[in-house]
């Protein structure tokens, strides 16, 4: 596996790479759910097509007081995830490599990233829009690879390449979880042994709300009183920052009626737990 921090160097493993080449984004400190979305693309690559995995902890997406500098940064054994899960090459930047100091040009989505956690961290999704597109540009991937455990960045991504006509196929891929529910997360690491023990509550209570959909509760607003309910009454520790039904595509508030709809509706939440603030979401079906 090769490993490049330049992007001289990224741009003449670019231009040497006939086959198609597959992209996963990531901030670093890998765990599994990184992983599942290396193999992914291991998978849709096959034999001929190239695996590239950017390391990169973007100062543009993070707010002031929020985790710049204690984000978890495991470089090495990052690089041995990669090398174990397939990927071909990784492309790990120094932040000047990047940005220029006096860089004044971004990119802002004005409709998905107002509600859910953009109504909390204004700028977040900029900052996400704006080095995605640099990635994309630098990488010039066929494909790439997002979670859904980040289910409002992956819409988003989907309207960036949509709005500006990335040539690039987008993949979601299920989010994966530990043993116990709990969505695997970077910020996971933070939670003290109490907050621990009650995260998996979040899971839990998104379980719940897809069982009433199941059982006939198609009323947004119950589904989201029953999330809100069950994470109180199982998880003190946790303070619910939102609990919303949305439109999977347009991430906006959904009614009860089935109807025809690309995208199914969803269950999104953030709760902090202490200052670790933890998202989950769900799907529910419409069939
Ligand atoms: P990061 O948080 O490192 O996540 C990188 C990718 O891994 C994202 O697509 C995210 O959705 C996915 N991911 C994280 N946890 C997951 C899990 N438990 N299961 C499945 N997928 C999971 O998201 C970012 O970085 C950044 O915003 C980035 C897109 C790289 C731009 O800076």
């Amino acid at each position: 596996m090769t490993v490049l921090e330049t992007v001289a160097a990224l741009r003449e493993w670019r231009r040497e790479s006939t086959a198609k080449v597959f992209f996963v984004p990531t901030m670093g400190a890998l765990h599994e759910g990184h992983a599942a979305l290396v193999r992914e693309a291991r998978r849709l690559a096959g034999m001929e097509g190239r695996v590239a995995v950017s390391i990169f902890v973007n100062p543009l997406q993070f707010g002031p007081g929020e985790d710049l500098e204690r984000y978890p940064r495991t470089l090495q054994a990052d690089l041995a995830l990669c090398t174990a899960a397939g990927a071909d090459m990784v492309f790990a930047p120094a932040v000047n490599e990047v940005y220029f100091d006096d860089r004044s040009i971004k990119i802002t989505e004005s409709s998905l990233s107002r509600v859910l956690c953009g109504a909390s961290r204004p700028g977040h999704f900029d900052g996400v829009c704006t080095v995605v597109a640099k990635l994309f540009n630098l990488v010039q991937p066929d494909e790439a690879v997002f979670g859904k455990k980040d289910y409002q960045q992956l819409a988003i991504i989907r309207r960036l390449v949509r709005d500006l006509d990335f040539p690039v196929a987008i993949h979601g891929m299920e989010t994966v979880r530990e043993a116990d529910g709990l969505a695997m997360s970077s910020r996971n690491r933070y939670l003290n042994p109490d907050e621990r023990a009650q995260a998996p509550a979040l899971r839990r209570a998104l379980l719940k709300a897809l069982a009433e959909w199941r059982d006939g509760d198609s009323e947004a607003f119950s589904l989201e009183e029953s999330v809100r309910d069950e994470i109180a009454r199982t998880a003190p520790l946790a303070r619910i920052d939102y609990v919303s039904c949305v439109d999977g595509g347009t991430l906006q508030p959904v009614d009860g009626s089935a109807g025809q709809r690309l995208a199914p509706r969803v269950i999104a939440l953030a709760a902090f737990f202490g200052k670790t603030r933890l998202i989950d979401n769900i799907e529910l079906p419409d069939d």
